[in-house]
């Protein structure tokens, strides 16, 4: 046992040398602490976007998984070596001054100490995300980026250990003080959960097309960040003037004040069936089922009133309204996102600052008190917790609008992708799934009942949903629900059914949807064509395979 033990720690050992010469420690570092893991931490964090250094992003991963699999015989080594030494002892200002590459950069975990400044080139998320917790705590970065809490993370951190904390110095920061999602709302049961903190979770396909409008409190929620806790009375949404024109602060009894506009709108994340893409080849990403989409009824004031208001004009140039939410990190960057001012601009495209969802005021999750809503176009531009709208010759410099929710090819991976080249998403491709029978049912025999929903982006219509019950060799129109939508402006999804018997004798049936809209524009029939590194745009034949009892 001994034996393995050192075979393993010293395999460790090998490969931290074998990533870069930057990456080695002297040995004395090598002085690992188990640090107490904050069990509210989940284990995903799907835009901390691995995009920095690719070379040391593959490293990491060997590392990682050389790592993970010694932690525990590596955590007693530390452990046997950590009473054999007393750390050398600093005070919160001494870690305070150790903030550039001049100073050299400290951080604290607990009451241990870390100089990270050759480690700050290396880390997979970018040096300057680092950089934040440079001179302090680690704890409040951690837990808004769960990603970190695994045993090779802190692995590879005790590496860069130099000391601890003097005592009166080390009280580490409370759940209260370093959770930021301990103000959550509380969430329905039935929803699937991908991820805790930040929230993510979609409704169980048999509940999601129950209804043509989902219900609330079952409304798929995308968070990239906490919640935030917004006081509706003191609430205002700034609108950016023109320049020479006014700009507005609006209070919730302003925007009350515009006329009331409703419309029924499906929304979808980019990331709806990437579970699908995973199966073909890893892709970064939560893993979203058939349920990141869903259908409300809302109501609020329209952005092109409220843009005419503060002076704005469809202008000649380029233009983009940028959103920014309420929503932010531990730097204060917020969410953000962008669309084009011609689309802001025209009342047909309906867009809305929305401050009521289904006949409610807007729930937490989805954005209290005013959200955007942008029909026909990808999730991530429909803004919530809006806090700012601003008229730029460029689309926002946002995170989620630059570097990611952009399409590529199948061939670009991790290390060749450049996010410049791809235009962000907006409308989104023609989609169709199936929401009955479960994959993997059984069903009996005699008839089938199917059921899904089908949806364009751009407000084109489905006109046909193709249901096959044998893979894809033969094919039944299923029946679509009579839901009026206006030409061109078919924002929300058609629910469909097809009712048919199941052929004598047969033991399975591999049922397949594709859907039509009014472009003829169709699902391509396997997920690997259109396969890539980020897994958006899923929207692949949707095939479910279930057995029959006779
Ligand atoms: N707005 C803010 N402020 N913060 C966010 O994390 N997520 C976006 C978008 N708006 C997000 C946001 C994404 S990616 C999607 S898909 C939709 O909100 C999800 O909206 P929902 O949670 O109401 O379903």
């Amino acid at each position: 046992m001994l034996l393995l033990h050192r075979a393993v720690v010293s395999a460790l050992r090998q490969a931290c040398r074998s990533l870069s010469s930057r990456f080695r420690p002297p040995p004395s570092r090598l002085c690992i602490q188990a640090c107490s893991t904050n069990e509210s931490f989940q284990p995903q964090r799907p835009s901390l976007n691995f995009s920095g250094d690719n070379s040391s992003t593959r490293g990491w991963r060997i590392m990682g998984a050389l790592l993970g699999f010694g932690t525990a015989l590596a955590y007693h080594d530390h452990r046997c070596r950590a009473s054999q030494e007393s750390p050398p002892l600093y005070t919160k200002e001494e870690v305070y001054s150790h903030r550039s590459p001049e100073t050299g950069i400290w951080v604290t975990l607990g009451c241990e100490v870390f100089d990270v400044t050759e480690f700050v080139e290396l880390h997979p998320g970018g040096p300057s995300k680092l950089m934040l917790a440079a001179g302090g705590p680690l704890e409040p970065f951690w837990a808004l980026y769960a990603i970190h809490n695994q045993p090779h993370v802190y692995e590879l951190l005790a590496q860069y250990k130099i000391g601890e904390l003097k005592p009166e110095d080390s009280a580490p920061p409370t759940l209260e003080t370093s959770d930021p999602y301990a103000h959550d709302p509380m969430r329905h049961p039935a929803l699937k959960v991908n991820s805790q903190r930040p929230f993510n979770a979609e409704p169980p396909p048999e509940l999601l097309t129950e209804n043509y409008i989902t219900p609330n409190p079952i409304f798929f929620t995308r968070n990239h960040l906490p919640v935030p806790n917004l006081d509706p009375d003191t609430y205002r949404l700034h609108i950016v003037g023109p320049p020479g024109g006014q700009s507005l602060s609006l209070s919730l009894c302003d925007l009350y004040m515009f006329p009331k506009h409703e419309v029924t709108v499906t929304l979808q994340c980019a990331g709806n069936r990437r579970s699908e893409m995973t199966q073909v080849k890893e892709v970064r990403g939560l893993e979203w089922r058939t349920g990141a989409i869903s259908t409300a009824r809302w109501a609020g004031a329209r952005l092109c009133d409220v843009l005419a208001q503060a002076g704005h004009q469809l202008s000649e140039k380029e233009a983009h309204v940028c959103f920014e939410g309420l929503d932010s990190d531990p730097t204060g960057t917020a969410y953000g996102a962008s669309i084009p001012l011609a689309r802001a601009m025209d009342p047909e495209a309906e867009v809305l600052l929305a401050y009521e969802m289904n006949g409610q005021p807007l729930p937490r999750d989805h954005g209290f008190p005013v959200r955007v809503v942008v029909p026909g176009v990808v999730g991530a531009r429909h803004v919530k917790w809006l806090g700012r709208v601003s008229v730029e010759p460029e689309e926002s410099y946002s995170h989620w609008q630059r570097r990611d929710y952009k399409g590529f090819s199948p061939s670009v991976d991790w290390d060749t992708v450049d996010f410049d080249s791809a235009p962000s998403i907006q409308e989104l491709p023609i989609q169709s799934a199936i929401t009955e029978p479960r994959d993997g049912e059984t069903i009996e025999s005699g008839e089938v009942i199917v059921k899904g929903y089908a949806w364009s982006g751009g407000g084109r219509a489905v006109i046909r949903v193709d249901v096959s019950l044998d893979g894809g060799l033969t094919w039944h129109a299923a029946d679509l629900d009579a839901e009026k939508q206006p030409p061109r402006k078919a924002w929300a999804w058609r629910l469909w059914q097809l009712q048919a018997s199941v052929p004598a004798g047969q033991k399975e049936l591999n049922i397949v949807c594709k859907a039509v809209d009014d472009s003829y524009n169709v699902q391509p029939d396997t997920v690997a064509p259109i396969w890539n590194l980020r897994g958006v745009l899923s929207n692949a034949w949707h095939r479910v395979h279930v057995h029959v009892t006779s």
